[in-house]
């Protein structure tokens, strides 16, 4: 098997992007599963026997709304099969990206929400992120899995397509990098937490190395605070790239999907707890590292 720093990677997707994984193909077992199916994610685990799974696999906000019956499958019975997988197979750590979709609408007037606040989600995708959270603390409760799942908030990084409706925080900074013009699909002053992907890589791998420090279930998980609004982005990424063509064009479905997320996250359990915060909380910190990345790899920023 081979490994990534002290670990043997197994990754597994429906699709292999290739592209993506270029920097790292030589050090990770790459395996091509449907996670919808049991029997592609039982033969997997059977396989390899991870202690550890980092169960990322979905349909995006948008997708999931467009294709509701494939969004049921992948991101409903495909979590349940990883699930009961880690559990036949003794895997000890699971790790769900939940994101702020799972706190949906009735935060009116609430800027800043935690983790026991009452959560609405209105979207497929967010019914999602709720259902698997709820399923992952079932499993922890009745069989001792180390279920932990994390709130992420917009996360800034590679591979991010239109298929999320929060695809926009990433797309204006990498659009700006590559010198390409970009639309922003909400309004000016739309404003939803973000994350860069170095940061959850870091907390991430934090969990794995410290797996018995977490006390909660669920955390929270933002960088630059508070959130900035598109039109700080877009601002903020004219600062260091003067010649960005950066124009609003309001999507009214991507609108109403990224209006009922909240405005910020409070990061006091994730602090007070793991005892872990963001390396990139400074905004512009943040776009200047992700265009440099961006200008260095062009290969695998092709969208
Ligand atoms: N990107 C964000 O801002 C963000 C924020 C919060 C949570 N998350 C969560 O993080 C995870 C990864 O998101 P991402 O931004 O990398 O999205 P992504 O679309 O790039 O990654 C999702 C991956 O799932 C794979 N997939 C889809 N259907 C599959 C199936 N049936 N079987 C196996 N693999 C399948 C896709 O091929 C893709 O590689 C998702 O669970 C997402 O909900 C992302």
């Amino acid at each position: 098997m081979v490994g990534v720093g002290r670990y043997d990677v197994v990754l597994c997707d429906y699709v292999i992007n290739e592209g993506l994984i270029k920097d790292i193909r030589n050090r990770v077992e790459v395996v091509r599963c449907d996670v919808s199916n049991p029997y592609d994610v039982y033969e997997i685990f059977k396989k390899y026997r991870p202690d550890a799974v980092v169960h990322l696999a979905a349909l995006l906000s948008a997708n999931a709304e467009t294709n509701p019956h494939i969004g049921f499958r992948v991101n409903f019975e495909g979590s349940w099969n990883v699930y009961e997988a880690a559990r036949i197979f003794d895997t000890k750590t699971i790790v769900y990206p939940s994101s702020i979709a799972a706190y949906g609408a009735g935060l009116e007037g609430k800027e800043v929400v935690d983790e026991e606040i009452y959560t609405l989600p209105k979207t497929l995708y967010g019914v999602s992120k709720q259902f698997n959270e709820m399923l992952g603390m079932w499993y922890y409760w009745r069989y001792g899995v180390n279920f932990i799942a994390l709130r992420l908030a917009s996360v800034i990084g590679p591979g991010r397509k239109d298929g999320g409706a929060s695809a926009y925080t990433t797309l204006i900074i990498q659009k700006a990098a590559q010198g390409e013009p970009y639309e922003i699909p909400v309004e000016e002053d739309v404003r939803i937490p973000i994350v860069y992907i170095k940061d959850v890589t870091d907390l991430i791998i934090h969990i794995l190395e410290n797996p018995s420090k977490a006390k909660s279930r669920i955390y929270n998980v933002q960088g630059p605070y508070p959130s900035p609004t598109a039109r700080e982005l877009a601002d903020t990424v004219k600062s260091i790239v003067p010649s960005a063509q950066l124009m609003f064009k309001p999507n009214p479905t991507i609108t109403n999907i990224v209006k009922t997320w909240p405005r910020d996250l409070s990061m006091d359990r994730i602090k007070n707890e793991l005892g872990w915060a963001p390396k990139y909380g400074d905004l512009k910190a943040l776009i200047q590292d992700f265009i440099n990345e961006v200008r260095k790899h062009p290969d695998i920023f092709t969208i």
